[in-house]
């Protein structure tokens, strides 16, 4: 499988396809959240996804099928939920590995990618955000050295925690 699979910067014609997959993965999450808020957080992922100019997104594909996806954010100043979030390091969004071709590695691919990309332009730094929902992440992320970052911490909704994690490479 791992010969087999390609990851590369997804063309403008793929983004709604890594829009859906995105929608398709994340809907495990969907019941964390009241309805309104869920389909809110959908569409504002949905229009990054097809419309941020600031982001690189990177697609995994198997025999030219679309089965993975995930965005890396340059530096940014926004408010996110209750806060202002001035993350000063690039940021990997929405990893996603569609359900039928989970644990085989390919989330693991789109990290080191990510964190290829953000050495290469020269930061020693690379940040994303998770939370207690996102079990297999985290514990994930955390094998892999990341260690939480609590000055982008922010709340969607109060007493939601959505964890800041970064890792520094050496
Ligand atoms: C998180 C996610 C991207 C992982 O993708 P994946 O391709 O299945 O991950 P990999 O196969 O590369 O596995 C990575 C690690 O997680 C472990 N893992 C994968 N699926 C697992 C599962 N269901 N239960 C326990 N461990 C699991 C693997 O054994 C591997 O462990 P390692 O770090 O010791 O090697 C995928 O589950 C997903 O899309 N989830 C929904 C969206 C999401 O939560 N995104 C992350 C938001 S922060």
């Amino acid at each position: 499988m791992q010969e087999e699979l390609l990851i590369r910067e997804a063309t403008l014609a793929e983004r709604p396809a890594i829009a859906d997959l995105t929608r398709d993965s994340y809907s495990e999450y969907a019941s964390s959240r009241p309805d309104k808020s869920w389909l809110d957080y959908e569409e504002r992922t949905r229009k990054t996804i097809l419309e941020d100019n600031n982001i690189l997104r990177l697609t995994a594909l198997l025999k030219d099928r679309i089965v993975g996806s995930v965005v890396l954010c340059p530096p940014y100043e926004m408010r996110r939920g209750n806060v202002l979030v001035k993350n000063i390091y690039p940021e990997m969004r929405l990893l996603a590995v569609s359900k039928d071709f989970r644990n085989l590695g390919i989330g693991a691919k789109l990290i080191d990618e990510c964190e290829k990309i953000a050495l290469s332009k020269g930061f020693k730094t690379i940040t994303l955000h998770t939370t207690i929902l996102m079990q297999t992440a985290k514990l994930m992320y955390e094998r892999r050295g990341y260690s939480r970052y609590q000055e982008i911490d922010f709340q969607p909704t109060p007493g939601f925690i959505v964890w800041g994690y970064k890792k520094q490479f050496n």
